[in-house]
């Protein structure tokens, strides 16, 4: 390999080198905080290409790396994405198993590069539920990657909202804390330092939220795509974020 192949594929490790894509269509200072994207629309897209449920997954797994790197070139600080249901194991055992084993191996195949663009890893859900081997896996991407700040990626994994209050009332109880204020309730979450999404995006045209993030969505603004997940792209990620920069948020007031 030559000094400048080697320059090259370094860069586009590191995400360098996109200095030339054109200026970002949304106002920087308009670009949430934080966003949530329930990343729906795997199955069809497969059954559309005429694919078993297995190779949807697995699109829609690449299609999440350049939404990725599109969220932290814009300044989003925290990205919290949907990848499994503490109701998606009501699914064939084997597309289950078959999720299991993608989730391993993208974790075993992503991590080292996200680590090398700064993105700090954060698991939401009961992890007790998932096997030895993946919660070994969890662990150590969040550790590897404790230290970066550039953005925090939180992957939602046999996560539910509900599950997730009922979660923190009976930590705060165990506690002793029987009337918390929205602060303690908050830090008793799956990781309280979550910001609250201030965008919430779903992919596939199905319009609801499934469980998910139901304590931190309560003011969130909603941006139904009908692409499905595999095929939504960095430009999608884009467009919902300048929807999203054109409407008016009141949380009630005037
Ligand atoms: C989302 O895609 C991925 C998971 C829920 C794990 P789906 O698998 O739900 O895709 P559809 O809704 O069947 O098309
Ligand atoms: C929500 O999608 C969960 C994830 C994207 C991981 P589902 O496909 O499970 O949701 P429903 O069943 O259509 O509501
Ligand atoms: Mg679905």
């Amino acid at each position: 390999m030559t000094i400048a192949s080697r320059l090259s594929a370094a860069r586009s490790v590191l995400g360098l080198g996109r200095a030339a894509r054109s200026q970002p269509r949304v106002p920087l200072a308009r670009v949430p905080e934080s966003i949530a994207i329930i990343m729906d629309g795997n199955g069809r897209w497969a059954r559309a290409h005429g694919l078993p449920t297995g190779a949807g997954h697995r699109a829609g797994a690449r299609a999440l790396k350049d939404v990725v790197r599109r969220a932290g070139d814009l300044g989003v600080r925290d990205l919290t994405v949907f990848s499994f249901s503490t109701e998606n194991w009501r699914r064939p055992q084997d597309e289950v198993d078959d999720l299991m084993v993608l989730f391993s191996e993208m974790i075993d195949r992503e991590v080292p590069e996200l680590h090398a663009e700064g993105v700090r890893i954060r698991f939401i859900g009961r992890r007790t539920d998932l096997d030895a081997g993946l919660r070994a896996r969890i662990d150590e991407a969040e550790g590897l990657t404790a230290g970066n700040s550039r953005l925090r990626l939180f992957i939602a994994m046999n996560y539910g909202g509900r599950q997730e209050i009922l979660d923190a009332a009976a930590a705060l109880a165990a506690r002793g804390v029987a009337e918390p204020t929205e602060d303690e309730f908050r830090a008793a979450l799956y990781d309280g330092d979550l910001r609250d999404p201030e965008l919430v995006i779903r992919t596939s045209g199905e319009q609801r939220l499934s469980n998910f993030l139901l304590w931190q969505s309560a003011y969130s603004e909603l941006y139904f795509s009908p692409a499905m997940w595999p095929d939504f792209g960095a430009d999608d990620l884009e467009a919902a974020i300048a929807d999203y920069a054109s409407r008016e948020r009141r949380f009630g007031g005037r």
